[in-house]
């Protein structure tokens, strides 16, 4: 055991069934219908982690690393149809089918719980059914967002430790003031008859990842996924916490959050949204390459912004760790997350194993000669296989980020500056644009799109509308989603809320290479906003909103030719106009859940445009 594992280990590691009511009837009832052989209650202690990854290690789902080169660490295979979030299969089951919105899957909730407790019944038989009691946020906020896990899955449980708060020092704040919870029933759905050999990634080709947006409750069956089956991060942080943060006048958001610190010491804090597997991460742990700039991190996923008495909007990462995109991180993109893996307490799922121990994915570097790829096969660099899958994940502790902010630790959170929107577009969007007030970024947002990648099931690399990177993660009226934004402007200062702004480091020349380098290049454009919100860079105001003049970016040392510069940064008019009909045309599908002032917006663009 290292050092750092005792930093992460909650404080009380005593077994611990519980004194609250609620939780104790739900725990037992939920027996009753899976009938596990046991019930585990998580304490969330070392001891219980050593004990947990040694069966997963026995049951083969674990592999250890080499103690030298990732310590307390393991590499993870799933079952290659369970790589994914699964879109298709996930449903916001409020009790009114408009309250869900066009965006969402929908079924009746007392339907859907008809079919789920058929799936539920007897489905942990041969289990260990694992009880995690955890808290998204700070156990020490105001008000702690408390919920408890219901799993049979070890996983599950492993991961859960690094990506939240929990354990039993978690149940018993939630004893003491008989706390309201998220109850979050997860199982894998394969149960085992006795005698039955256990399979590595136990799992069910029937799926479904539910979200009861009224009684904030979350069910989900059949995968081992983290997307679908840690539910207090997408289902319970994003999902369920839409719907609270709808109800109670606060944001819920797909955002990494960043603090930023100019050579002269000013500091600014930047929440930014991007689709899975367009950038959160990078740009949270970003290594900038113009001198003097710090880059410190908050969080990479999921951001709380709350109006706070001054009449800023402070933001918290209810997240504990980082579960991230490992293909394409390595030294010179990603230093500060290869520096955080480095010292251990980390699970990777679906990357290659090396010989010597360690893991490895395309785009790390150093190729070796032979491999174990994701699939569990020989992999060497002639095999026309992937090592690892391009959704293949680390999930590590945040403490051992190098650059965490301290600030990470404060329950109120950090005033943001700067609201970023992006996503993954070849063409038309440039690298950066700054929204002339908050309805326009809310325009912004609201019409954002991007390319499909590998992090949900389905086609990869088609263009569609992605909302502030929270279609699949609205647990209610997209519609709706869109007024709350518009109100918290309407609701409040507006020199004091955040400037919004919409990048895209993924625009590509004639011959399919990005524009632009991205990564660490990507301080230059944080520079540039930063200036902006002090008045001190230049800007063209286009059709679209103000583009840096290619002299206000600061190009020094940057690798790049003027013309794919100007190209990175072109608003092609007939582009834009070509984007008018899908916009049209995505906004119609809301109906009146439309707030009429994004049509006024629409309008306003194309007036802009010459449509
Ligand atoms: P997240 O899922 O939104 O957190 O995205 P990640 O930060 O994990 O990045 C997803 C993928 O996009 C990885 O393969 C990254 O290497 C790649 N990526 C991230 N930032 C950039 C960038 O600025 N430019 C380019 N070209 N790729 C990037
Ligand atoms: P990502 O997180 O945004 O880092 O890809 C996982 C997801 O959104 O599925
Ligand atoms: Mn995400
Ligand atoms: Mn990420």
């Amino acid at each position: 055991m290292t050092a750092d594992t005792a930093s992460i280990s909650s404080q009380d590691n005593q077994s611990a069934p519980t004194t609250h009511e609620g939780i104790l009837n739900w725990v037992n009832e939920v027996a009753e219908l899976t009938q596990p052989d046991t019930v585990h209650w998580c304490t969330g202690s070392d001891e219980e982690w050593v004990e947990l990854t040694d069966a997963l290690v026995e049951t083969g789902t674990f592999v250890r690393l080499n103690a030298e080169k990732k310590p307390n660490s393991f590499w993870a295979a799933s079952d290659p149809t369970d790589v994914a979030r699964v879109e298709d299969r996930t449903y916001i089951c409020s009790v009114d089918e408009k309250d869900s919105g066009p965006t969402n899957n929908w079924m009746d909730p007392n339907e859907m719980k008809a079919i789920m407790t058929d799936l539920y019944r007897g489905s942990m038989k041969g289990r260990t059914m694992y009880v995690i009691p955890f808290v998204m946020g700070h156990l020490e906020a105001e008000s702690p967002m408390f919920g408890v896990e219901i799993t049979d899955s070890a996983y599950v449980v492993a991961s859960m430790r690094v990506m939240a708060r929990m354990g039993t020092n978690v149940l018993r704040r939630m004893e003491e003031v008989d706390a309201k919870f998220v109850p979050a029933l997860h199982s894998v759905g394969m149960p085992l008859e006795p005698g039955q050999q256990d399979v590595a990634w136990p799992c069910n080709d029937t799926k479904y990842i539910v979200q009861f947006p009224e009684e904030r409750a979350i069910w989900s069956y059949g995968s081992g996924y983290g997307g679908n089956a840690l539910l207090g991060k997408k289902c319970y942080a994003l999902r369920i916490a839409s719907v609270m943060a709808r109800d109670e006048g606060w944001l819920a958001e797909h955002m990494l959050i960043l603090k930023l610190t100019s050579p002269e010491g000013v500091v600014k804090y930047v929440a930014a949204a991007f689709p899975s597997a367009c950038g959160k991460t990078n740009l949270a742990m970003l290594a900038p390459t113009i001198p003097g700039w710090k880059v410190e991190t908050l969080g990479d996923d999921i951001a709380w912004m709350r109006i706070g008495e001054d009449g800023r909007l402070y933001a918290v990462n209810p997240e504990f760790g980082f579960f991230g995109v490992a293909p394409g991180t390595n030294e010179k993109t990603n230093p500060n997350a290869m520096r955080t893996i480095e010292r251990g307490n980390s699970v990777f799922t679906n990357v290659a194993l090396t010989d010597d121990g360690d893991v490895w994915w395309e785009g790390m570097g150093n190729t070796p000669a032979h491999a174990t790829s994701w699939k569990g096969q020989d992999w060497t660099p002639d095999s026309e296989e992937l090592s690892s899958h391009p959704n293949s994940r680390y999930c590590t502790p945040i403490k051992q980020c190098p650059i965490l902010a301290p600030e990470y630790d404060d329950p109120n959170g950090v005033p943001i500056d700067a609201i970023l929107f992006g996503g993954r577009r070849k063409t038309t969007i440039p690298l950066v644009t700054e929204a002339r007030d908050w309805t326009h970024g809310t325009f912004m947002g609201a019409t954002l799109s991007s390319e499909t990648t590998a992090a949900a099931t389905g086609a990869v690399g088609v263009v569609r509308r992605d909302p502030m990177a929270m279609l699949p993660f609205i647990g209610y009226n997209a519609g709706d989603y869109f007024n709350h934004w518009i109100t918290v402007g309407k609701d409040n200062d507006a020199a004091k809320l955040p400037k919004i702004f919409y990048v895209n480091w993924f625009r590509r020349d004639e011959d399919g290479g990005f524009l632009w380098p991205g990564f660490g290049e990507n301080s230059r454009v944080l520079k540039w906003i930063l200036q902006r919100i002090d008045g001190q860079a230049e800007a063209t105001e286009t059709p679209i909103g103000h583009v840096p003049t290619p002299e206000a970016l600061d190009t020094d040392g940057l690798d790049m030719t003027e013309a794919d510069l100007a190209q990175a940064l072109e608003v092609d008019v007939e582009e834009w106009k070509a984007e008018i009909p899908q916009i049209t045309e995505w906004f119609e599908k809301f109906g009146d859940n439309l707030p009429a002032v994004l049509w006024t917006e629409l309008d306003g663009l194309k007036a802009r445009l010459g449509v």
